[in-house]
C-alpha cells in the first residue's frame, strides 16, 4: 500500500502516476493516509492530477474532486481518529469514447459518530425526503447524497472488515467528441 501523505512532493502528480499505473486505460491505485485535514489539498491535486491524466472533461474533473474531498471529509470528520489510516481507492478504466471511474474512502469507525453501512443507507432516505419535502434553499447542498444523486451513477456503502465505514461512488462517463478533442 503508498503512502498517500510520504509522496515526493518535488514531483509533478501525474509523473507520480505514471510511474505508479503501468497502463493509463486501467488503473487500479490503493493509498493510506493519516486521517487528518492537512491531507486534504494533496488529495484534491492527486484527483485533479490522475482525472486530467487520464483525459476527463473539466466538468467531469471537478466533480471527482468535489466528491473525493466529501468522502474524505466525512471520513476525518465522523468516522477515523486523529492519527487513524483511512485508505483510498481509485480505478478508471478508459475506452475510446468512455471512462470509467471509482472511489472508495475507508475510515476506522473509531471517532466521534462512525456509522455503519446500514445507518448511512437510512440517513441517505430520511436526508432526501427532507431536502425533497422541504425545498428549503438554505439547507446545506454540499451533502453527500446530494452530490452523489446528482453527479455520480452510484453511491454504495459498506461495512469494512476492519470496523470502519466504506464509501464508495462509480460513475461511467461518455465522451463526446469535443472532449476527445480536448484531450488530443
Ligand atoms: N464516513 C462517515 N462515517 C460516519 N458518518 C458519515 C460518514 N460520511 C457521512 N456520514 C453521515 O452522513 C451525513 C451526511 O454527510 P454529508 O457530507 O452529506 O453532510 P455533512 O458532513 O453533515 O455536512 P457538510 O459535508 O456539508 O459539511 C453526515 O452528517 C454524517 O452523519
Ligand atoms: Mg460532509
Amino acid at each position: 500500500m503508498i503512502r498517500l501523505d510520504s509522496l515526493d512532493l518535488s514531483l509533478d502528480k501525474k509523473e507520480h502516476i505514471r510511474r505508479l499505473a503501468a497502463d493509463l486505460t486501467n488503473i487500479h491505485l490503493d493509498f493510506e493516509y493519516v486521517s487528518d485535514f492537512k491531507n486534504t489539498k494533496e488529495l484534491r491535486d492527486f484527483v485533479s492530477a490522475l482525472t486530467e491524466l487520464v483525459g476527463m472533461p473539466k466538468m467531469w474533473r471537478n466533480r471527482f474532486v468535489l466528491v473525493t474531498d466529501e468522502m474524505n471529509n466525512n471520513a476525518i470528520e465522523y468516522g477515523s481518529r486523529p492519527e487513524d489510516t483511512n485508505r483510498i481507492t481509485f480505478k478508471v478504466i478508459k475506452r475510446w469514447k468512455n471512462i470509467k471511474m471509482f472511489v472508495e474512502v475507508e475510515d476506522t469507525g473509531r471517532w466521534k459518530a462512525p456509522k455503519t453501512a446500514d445507518q448511512m443507507y437510512k440517513l441517505k432516505d430520511e436526508k432526501l425526503k427532507i431536502w425533497f419535502d422541504s425545498r428549503d434553499i438554505w439547507i446545506r447542498w454540499r451533502w453527500l447524497f446530494l452530490i452523489t444523486r446528482g453527479t455520480v451513477d452510484k453511491l454504495y456503502f459498506e461495512d469494512s472488515e476492519k470496523w470502519g465505514l466504506i464509501v464508495w461512488v462509480e460513475k461511467d462517463i461518455i465522451l463526446e467528441d469535443w472532449d476527445l478533442q480536448e484531450v488530443a
